[in-house]
């Protein structure tokens, strides 16, 4: 057996993780041939790979980033290195000279729908579930999103004793794209004041109101707000687009607009953290390296089963796989009933809203976190 692994889309803590998981099982439980193709789908494209040995991926479970690369524009649909043509012949060709049995893309929507289409047109794929943003649908969790909300929840923590210190409002901006799980999970893990996200365009009146009652009582707040963040009625922030990715838009900069709004009402000075990229550095944390560590193993399995076209995925807590059809070209926002959203108010966290209408009094099993 021959199989290839890419990894694809922004890179993420977990991935050499994953990476190290199916390469070793299907090497020791397959005694099959793995490569890597360099650079997502570019590898798949360009035919640029190296074979990947037992000794390859041994010793980089910890690691950050990727040792194969990644490239967040690279559609063999619509390929940039041949003005925007369809190259997914020379992609299937490439693999049918590789001797490929199979490919594990290891990624997010954009690499999950790009891995269907070239499903449909023979090559054969396992997908397994990778963003910080953790909006993938039909898995309860992506990994890297453990690692995100961990490094999003110490910058909370540092800014309340710089903020406490000099009584300001901070506002710390996270990313996590057009869904708010980053935001609102690091929001309650460091006991935010206020948490904006996407799912609930937030009234500014609302927000002014929070920061105003903390100004009376505690002296500063605390805002945790996701980048996909928007006021009622009004727009996402972004930062910039680019023309040819499969993903064009790139949000960012809510956090100052958010500043600017509260302004004129506040006595108190305001300060912003954009996050960035931070959030997507370093080293995977233990649950995040355990979930890539089963991930991977359990892609491996279903190389093995032969069950290509679909996607490892978690569900109520246990390892499941969905075909990669389900998950292509969608999103998984935070639900505004959620176990989350209700912590949140529950301890008197602003949502911005003045018309959140969830109920508290009666426990509701069966929620998940
Ligand atoms: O999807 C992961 C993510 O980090 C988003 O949270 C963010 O909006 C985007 O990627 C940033 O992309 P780039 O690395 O291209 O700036």
């Amino acid at each position: 057996m021959k199989i290839g692994i890419l990894t694809g889309g922004g890179d993420c803590p977990g991935l050499n993780a994953v990476i190290r998981a199916v390469a070793k099982s299907l090497i020791l439980q397959c005694d099959a041939e793995v490569i890597g193709f360099r650079e997502g789908f570019l590898g798949m494209i360009e035919k640029k790979y190296l074979p990947l040995e037992y000794r390859d991926v041994s010793g980089i479970l910890t690691a950050g980033g990727t040792i194969l690369g990644t490239h967040n524009r690279a559609n063999p649909f619509e390929y940039f290195g041949a003005g925007g043509e369809d190259v997914s012949d020379r992609v299937v060709k490439n693999c049918q000279e590789l001797g490929l049995d199979g490919v594990v893309a290891i990624g997010g929507d954009g690499t999950m729908t790009i891995a269907h289409r070239l499903q449909k047109k023979g090559v054969r794929f396992v997908g397994v579930p990778k963003t910080i943003d953790n909006d993938l649908m039909h898995t309860e969790r992506t990994f890297g999103f453990d690692t995100a909300v961990a490094i999003a929840t110490d910058a909370v923590d540092r800014l309340q004793t710089t903020g406490q210190s000099h009584g300001r409002v901070m506002i710390l901006e996270t990313m996590g794209r057009y869904a708010g799980w980053i935001a609102l999970h690091a929001g309650v893990a460091g006991g935010a004041d206020v948490i904006l996200i996407p799912e609930i365009p937030y009234e500014i009146e609302e927000v002014v109101r929070a920061c105003k009652k903390r100004e009376k009582r505690q002296n500063f707040t605390i805002i945790v707000v996701g980048e996909g963040a928007k006021p009622r009625g009004g727009e996402q922030t972004v930062r910039e687009t680019i023309e040819d990715s499969p993903d064009p838009v790139r949000l960012g900069g809510i956090g100052n607009v958010l500043a600017e709004q509260l302004k004129p009402h506040l006595d108190s000075e305001i300060r912003t953290t954009v996050l960035g990229h931070i959030q997507r550095g370093g080293s995977p944390t233990a649950f995040d390296r355990i979930l890539s560590t089963n991930f991977g193993i359990y892609a491996a399995s279903l190389v093995a089963q032969e069950r290509f076209g679909e996607m490892v995925a978690l569900k109520d807590g246990a390892l499941t796989s969905i075909e990669l059809e389900q998950v292509a070209d969608k999103t998984r926002y935070v639900p505004v009933d959620s176990l989350m959203v209700r912590a949140a108010v529950a301890v008197g966290t602003s949502l911005g809203r003045s018309d959140l209408d969830i109920e508290l009094t009666e426990p509701v099993d069966g929620l998940t976190i």
